[in-house]
């Protein structure tokens, strides 16, 4: 693999969203917040009275669902969706979705052609670094201590999305499709006491 790819992972409230944004923008690369694809399709769910714990409803919907996740937003079968992907009720339904196998299989396909088409990329995630990306040129596992993880979920979301915080990571963390796990040639970087400056600065310095 030529291209580079960067591959951010780690719990909600480690600061992947911001950090991944700046370093694909520092280093003129694509990126790609494949949270907001599970989202999409939790949505989808919602807005179709699907379950989203019934397995076989939730793979054909995530086949059918056309999701967009760009600069200028994210597009749910074409329509502007950016704000309603996160809602409380999103937040929740994403557990289910996101914990179907044949869910993840659509989009991790999905999130390797957006790799293909872009020349590589910045993708933030759980299992980008461990599934979607093994190859990946830099790995970067983010983690902070929970305490000022659901400071700053509270500070961008609300309390509500705060508290939720801490069943969202224990489910994401012990399901058994692709749970969220270091890959073991990932960088962990501890951002509790860092500015986001310097987490970017920390994930460029690892690019070769
Ligand atoms: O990053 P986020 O909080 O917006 O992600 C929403 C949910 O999707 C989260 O509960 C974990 C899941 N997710 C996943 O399982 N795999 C990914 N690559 C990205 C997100």
């Amino acid at each position: 693999m030529n291209e580079t790819v960067i591959a951010i992972d780690g719990p909600a409230g480690s600061g992947k969203s911001t950090v991944a944004r700046a370093v694909a923008q520092k280093l003129g690369l694509a990126h790609l917040d494949t949270g907001a694809m599970y989202r999409s399709v939790a949505l989808a769910a919602l807005r179709k009275g699907v379950e989203t714990t019934d397995a076989d409803a939730m793979a054909k919907l995530a086949k059918k669902t056309h999701v967009y996740v760009g600069p200028d937003g994210v597009f749910v079968d074409g329509v502007d969706s950016t704000e309603a992907i996160r809602t409380e009720e999103v937040t929740k339904a994403v557990t289910a979705a996101a914990s179907n196998p044949r869910v993840r299989e659509v989009m991790v396909e999905r999130q390797r052609t957006w790799i293909t088409n872009n020349g590589g990329g910045v993708l933030e995630g759980r299992d980008i670094g461990t599934v979607v990306c093994p190859g990946a040129t830099v790995k970067g596992y983010l983690v902070a201590d929970a305490e000022v993880r659901a400071q700053r979920r509270a500070a961008e979301h609300g309390d509500a999305v705060a508290n939720d915080m801490r069943r969202r990571d224990r489910a994401d963390s012990t399901r058994e499709a692709s749970p969220l796990m270091r890959a073991d040639d990932a960088v962990e970087i501890d951002t509790t006491n860092l500015s986001i400056d310097e987490v970017v600065d920390v994930v460029v310095g690892l690019v070769p």
